[in-house]
C-alpha cells in the first residue's frame, strides 16, 4: 500500500514506549529502551538494523511470543498484553502469521497439512483446513508439491509452504524475520517477489527483518533499528 493512502483511521499496531530488559548471569541487558511504532494496515515495511540491536526481540514481541518488560501494544485499539498466557496464543494464532529464516515446519506433515495446521487448532475440521490449504499452496507456485514433506523440498519450496501456512489464517499482519537469509539470491528475488505481491492482492501488512538491501528497497517503509529504538528511513 503506498503511504498517501494511510491515515489514524487505517491504524492495525500502536507499540508504545515498549522495553525489554533480559537478565544474563545476574546482569540487565536492555534490548529494547523505549520503542514506539505504529503500523498500518496493509504496510509494507522492514527493518534493518546491526546484528544484536534486538531485531528478532522487538519481533517475537509482536507477534506475542514473548512480553515485554514494560510498554504496550494495541492490535486492532486492543491491548495485547492485558491477555493472560492462554488467550494470547489464541490471539497469535488468529491475528498474526509468522515466517522464520529457518521455516519450522513440521517434518511429518505434507505440505499441504502444515498449511492445514493453524485452522485446525482453530478447530475447523479437517478437509475444509487442507481445501484451503491447497489454495495457498497454489497461490504461492507449489501446486504441485501438496503431498510432499518438508525434507522433499527445496529451501525456497520450504519457504514458500512457511509463507502460505503464515496466511492461513487471513491475518490482518505477517511478521517475517529474515526470511530469505537462508537462501540463495535468486530464490529470495523470487520470494521477495511473492511477499509484495501478496501484500499488493490481500492487503496484509508485513512487517520484514532483513539484511537485504534489494528486499529493504522493495518496501514502502524502511525502519532502521538503532540503540533500541526504531527510526523512519528514508528512501
Ligand atoms: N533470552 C535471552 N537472554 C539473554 N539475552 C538475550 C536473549 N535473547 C536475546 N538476547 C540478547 O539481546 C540482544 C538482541 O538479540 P536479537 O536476537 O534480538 O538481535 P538481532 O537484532 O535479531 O540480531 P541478528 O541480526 O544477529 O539476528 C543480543 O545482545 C542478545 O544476546
Ligand atoms: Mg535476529
Amino acid at each position: 500500500m503506498s503511504s498517501d493512502t494511510r491515515d489514524a483511521n487505517t491504524v492495525l499496531m500502536n507499540v508504545e514506549a515498549l522495553r525489554k530488559n533480559f537478565t544474563f548471569e545476574g546482569e540487565t541487558i536492555p534490548v529494547l529502551q523505549g520503542l514506539d511504532l505504529t503500523i498500518y494496515r496493509g504496510d509494507m515495511c522492514s527493518i534493518v538494523g546491526q546484528s544484536g540491536v534486538g531485531k528478532s526481540t522487538l519481533m517475537h514481541i509482536l507477534g506475542a511470543l514473548d512480553r515485554p518488560s514494560s510498554g504496550r501494544i494495541l492490535f486492532n485499539g486492543d491491548d495485547v498484553f492485558s491477555r493472560p498466557d492462554a488467550e494470547l496464543a489464541q490471539f497469535r494464532n488468529r491475528s498474526m502469521g509468522f515466517v522464520f529464516q529457518f521455516h519450522h515446519l513440521l517434518p511429518e506433515l505434507s505440505a499441504a497439512e502444515n498449511v492445514a495446521l493453524p485452522r485446525m487448532i482453530a478447530r475447523e475440521p479437517k478437509p475444509h483446513a487442507v481445501e484451503r490449504a491447497k489454495a495457498l499452496l497454489e497461490a504461492v507456485g507449489l501446486s504441485h508439491r501438496l503431498k510432499h514433506r518438508p525434507g522433499e523440498l527445496s529451501g525456497g519450496e520450504q519457504q514458500r509452504v512457511a509463507i502460505a501456512r503464515a496466511l492461513a489464517m487471513e491475518p490482518a499482519l505477517v511478521l517475517a524475520d529474515e526470511p530469505t537469509g537462508n537462501l540463495d539470491q535468486r530464490t529470495s528475488d523470487e520470494i521477495h517477489e511473492l511477499l509484495v505481491q501478496i501484500n499488493e492482492e490481500r492487503n496484509i501488512a508485513f512487517v520484514i527483518v532483513t539484511h537485504n538491501q534489494a528486499l529493504a528497497e522493495m518496501m514502502d517503509r524502511r525502519l532502521v533499528m538503532r540503540d533500541g529504538v526504531v527510526y523512519e528511513g528514508g528512501p
